[in-house]
């Protein structure tokens, strides 16, 4: 069993390593997903729009493992934000997933039609309210954004906004205002899409530990309070070294220059769909 720590904030019990399945076709689940539950991987991240909630679903229901021991999350994809819309999609989900209920139910991007965002909340607070999931959150939300949404859900009821967060993105005033509500910050492309891997600054403090540089961007994640991390592979060799991150720690030194990293490098930024960016 692995020794993933567990995540807490506003009733959230998450493991802070997750498998990201963005991209993973249904055959590559079917490959890469028994192997990374070996692994000891047990918090799943899928979306409507990923397409494999289906495969996710068989994989996880012949895996044979308890439900209490996973922790899965999927997104509602915009085009169902319809309150009426947005329920029928979480059961279509939860169909697919072969699940009763999901761990954690997300808003993917905050597009929202005339009426705002709290249409599709209240939609979302009923979601939870059902037993349809156990706790829900936004994705991609700025700090605008995040501070309505915890404003009209109440204080305790979001659980995590999952953004884009690496050693070559700042998020430090989106994390000080996520702390202040309690939420988990879960950051996704957490390699920048592999940009890391071929970081000679990473490479080098790897090397202190005999660690690559993927491990080294991942293990900065997970050091910090409050995040949590879902890097994506579809290699098993890579998946094995992901979570291999709980037996070694950074100095202040390794800190200071992972720091010194130029922090600009968004990448997820599709015109249609991002808010107004914080940085
Ligand atoms: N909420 C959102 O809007 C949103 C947006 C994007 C992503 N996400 C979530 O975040 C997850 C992660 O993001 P991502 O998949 O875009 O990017 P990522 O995890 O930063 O990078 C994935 C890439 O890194 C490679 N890789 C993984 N581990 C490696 C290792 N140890 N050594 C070398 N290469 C490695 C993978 O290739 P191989 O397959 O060859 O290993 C793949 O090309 C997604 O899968 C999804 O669940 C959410």
């Amino acid at each position: 069993m692995s020794d993933v720590p567990i995540l807490a904030g506003n009733g959230l019990n998450m493991p802070a390593l997750g498998f990201g399945t963005f991209q993973l076709e249904a055959q590559t689940i079917r490959e890469i997903l028994p192997r990374a539950l070996e692994l000891g991987y047990r918090h799943i991240d899928t979306a409507q729009c990923y397409n494999n909630e289906d495969a996710i679903g068989k994989v996880l229901e012949q895996s044979g493992l308890d439900r209490d021991s996973l922790f899965v999350t999927t997104k509602v994809w915009f085009d169902r934000y319809e309150p009426e819309d947005l329920i029928r999609s979480v059961h279509e989900s939860l169909e697919r997933l072969r699940l009763a209920q999901v761990d954690l139910l997300l808003l993917h991007w905050p597009v929202f039609g005339g009426r705002g965002m709290n249409p599709t909340l209240e939609a979302l607070l009923h979601a939870r309210a059902q037993g349809l999931t156990r706790h829900i959150g936004i994705s991609n939300f700025n700090i605008d954004q995040t501070e309505q949404a915890v404003n009209y859900c109440g204080q305790d009821m979001l659980a995590t906004n999952q953004v884009e967060y690496h050693v070559y993105l700042g998020q430090e005033r989106l994390r000080r205002v996520l702390g202040r509500h309690n939420l988990v910050l879960t950051a996704y492309m957490p390699l920048a899409r592999a940009r890391t891997i071929n970081d000679p600054v990473l490479w080098e403090i790897g090397s202190q530990y005999g660690k690559t540089s993927a491990q080294v961007a991942l293990r900065w994640l997970i050091e910090q309070d409050r995040v949590a991390a879902i890097p994506a592979t579809s290699n098993v060799h890579h998946a094995r070294a992901n979570i291999d991150l709980f037996k070694f720690s950074l100095s202040d030194e390794d800190r200071r220059r992972i720091a010194a990293l130029d922090k600009t490098g968004r990448i997820c930024k599709p015109d249609s769909l991002s808010p107004e960016w914080d940085d």
